[in-house]
């Protein structure tokens, strides 16, 4: 379908009633010009939803969801924003126009069609293999022993590829599809000796995976014999499988782990269809490899808290403690339940131990408390050089962490079990030497390991800048006084994006913002919501721009003592001189008035 004219998209912004199409999923009470309820991105009892029906965006203060309309429609519908666009054009009636598609985009996405349907006509035949075949009455029976009953394999799509070298290839290409097509959906592979191309997946055991709206993205694939090499062969990685970005059963569990705020995450297939069997709808699989970037924010859209109900030995490592900072920035906590070594959930449910694991899950506790524990637990704290390697050990997980709450107890924690006082285990958190900067190399991803995001906590100097930002929205007509003073110097990058958003649109910020960046959309929503409630004062707004300022000396003098430039180091000191002075009175002024 070709791209939606902008024109288009306006005319249906105007004609949809956010109040309405929010109302469906949430009960909203009217205060004022804001409208407010329990927020339908997570579990809660006390409303912290708001939503602006004039300008049509939302914002929960709990959650920190964000957005337009059209995101709104997005994240509750489980929409691309195209298709968002188009159901609310149907409820609200306004006729699309559309703009002429780029004649090469238009054809790359007719071939994802076509191979999506291919997949999906290919799931659908080894499901009716598994349910009807003579030839998986093995495959039954083994699944069956394994206490999966018929129900959860038909709602997961379970199948059962025949061992026919062909049968696939040769369906595939009566239906009209092509050997390359059959390539890049991941069905056929070249035979080593003769060149041709034969199916994939044989006499095994077929899940498919599917992305969170229910489209087959490719195959995990499980031989039966105790033996079988590789037990598990997946759909290679591709344009639209990539492993690192899907959760299995997401498209089953998406609105389970809405409903409760929390997913519960576990490492494969039949872990996640034992779960679902047993009425524990929220299971996801990260299918193996350590949780990714990706996966975290398809997760955090949906829940507030992520319990990672994973084996032990990964469940600590550094890779997740950082990906608990991009969690946390999303006001989404990670959480690990330690599963005991060599079981999991699928073993568990079939010893009828079931109990044992929702126990395990909601005495889930935080990762660096997971991460302290685990450590002082294998160290040898009876000896001194023992108690020593679990301090130095420990001191950069400490460090990490930063100033969150909890921080103290666990110091305590640390020095209590090492016998000695809490004042020193924080001094040598403090000297702690910093982790390792992320490496985000090629055969990191290939391998499936996550790329690990940079910390992301706000910086003083990006509090700052928005509370600026929000002023400046509040008050456009002083607000863009003060933008035309802001440099680049006094900002982070992600303030200077917005800065020159707003330089252009101050009147109205959330007008034609990129669809196709929902991160800086997302921004720019919440600092245009958080506006209202931020109080505004002349004598506010100049001290918060006299901040940055002090920020932008601050990172000049640095500069110039690099740089060993003594006279400029020395002429910015007397300028933050000056400003400090400034600061203070600026600062007394306003507490007194
Ligand atoms: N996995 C994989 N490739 C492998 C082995 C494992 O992709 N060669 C992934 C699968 O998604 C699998 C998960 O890692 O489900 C966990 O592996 P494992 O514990 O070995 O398998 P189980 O899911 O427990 O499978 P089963 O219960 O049949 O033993
Ligand atoms: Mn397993």
């Amino acid at each position: 379908m070709a791209m939606i004219s902008r024109d288009s998209v306006d005319k249906v912004k105007d004609a949809a009633d956010m109040v309405e199409v929010v109302s469906a999923h949430t009960e909203l009470k009217q205060q004022g010009q804001r409208f407010s309820g329990l927020c339908p991105f997570h579990d809660e009892r006390t409303p912290s939803f708001s939503v602006n029906a004039t300008d049509k965006l939302y914002y929960c203060f709990g959650c920190e969801a964000s957005g337009d309309l059209f995101r709104f429609v997005q994240e509750q519908e489980g929409l691309s924003f195209p298709e968002a666009v188009e159901w609310l054009a149907e409820r609200y009636g306004v006729e699309l126009e559309r703009e002429a598609e780029d004649p090469r985009a238009e054809q790359a996405r007719k071939r994802r069609t076509r191979l999506y349907d291919l997949l999906a006509r290919t799931s659908e035949f080894y499901a009716s293999f598994l349910r009807d075949s003579p030839k998986a009455s093995k495959a039954r029976e083994y699944l069956a022993e394994r206490g999966l009953d018929r129900e959860v394999l038909a709602e997961f799509g379970v199948g059962f590829a025949p061992s026919a070298w062909n049968q696939v290839r040769d369906q595939a290409q009566r239906a009209g599809y092509s050997i390359e097509e059959l390539r890049s959906a991941g069905l056929v592979q070249k035979s080593e000796k003769e060149g041709s191309m034969y199916d994939r997946f044989r006499a095994r055991i077929i899940f498919p995976v599917r992305d969170p709206r229910g489209r087959v993205v490719g195959f995990g694939a499980r031989g039966m014999a105790a033996d079988s090499k590789p037990k598990y062969l997946n759909s290679p990685e591709g344009d639209l499988y990539r492993k690192s970005e899907t959760l299995y059963g997401i498209d089953i569990a998406r609105g389970p782990i809405a409903k409760a705020g929390r997913a519960i995450v576990v490492e494969g297939y039949t872990d996640v269809l034992a779960l679902h069997q047993a009425g524990i709808r929220e299971a996801v699989a990260v299918m193996g490899t350590a949780i990714t970037p990706e996966q975290l924010k398809i997760l955090g859209s949906l829940a507030k808290t992520i319990v990672l109900a994973l084996d032990a030995d990964r469940a600590g490592t550094d890779a997740m403690i950082r990906a608990q900072r991009v969690a946390g920035d999303r006001g989404v906590e990670l959480r690990v339940a330690a599963m005991p070594e060599g079981v999991d959930p699928a073993e568990m449910a079939q010893a009828g131990e079931l109990e044992r694991f929702s126990e395990l899950v909601e005495g889930a506790i935080d990762l660096p408390t997971f991460r302290v524990r685990t450590v002082l637990s294998r160290s040898d704290l009876a000896s001194g050089t023992g108690r020593e390697a679990a301090l130095t050990e420990l001191a950069p997980v400490l460090s990490v962490m930063g100033e969150v709450v909890g921080r103290d107890d666990l110091i305590r924690e640390v020095a209590n079990r090492l016998d000695t006082d809490p004042s020193l285990v924080s001094a040598r958190v403090n000297s702690a030497p910093l982790e390792p900067p992320p490496r985000a190399d090629a055969t990191q991803r290939d391998q499936g390991e996550p790329m690990i995001p940079q910390a992301a906590a706000l910086t003083p100097r990006e509090l700052k800048e928005r509370a600026l930002f929000e002023m400046a929205i509040a008050r456009p007509e002083e607000g863009a006084r003060v933008l035309g003073r802001l440099t680049d110097d006094h900002l982070s990058p992600s303030g200077r994006r917005v800065a020159a958003w707003l330089r252009e649109h101050l009147s109205a910020p959330t007008e034609g913002l990129p669809h196709d960046d929902q991160d800086f959309s997302s921004l720019i929503a919440r600092l245009v919501m958080a506006a209202d409630d931020q109080p505004y004062s002349e004598g506010a707004m100049e001290l918060n721009f006299m901040l940055l300022e002090r920020q932008r000396l601050e990172d000049g003098i640095s500069a110039a003592r690099e740089a060993g430039d003594h006279e400029e180091s020395a002429r910015l000191s007397r300028e933050r001189a000056e400003l400090a002075e400034r600061i203070t009175h600026a600062d007394a002024g306003l507490r007194s008035s």
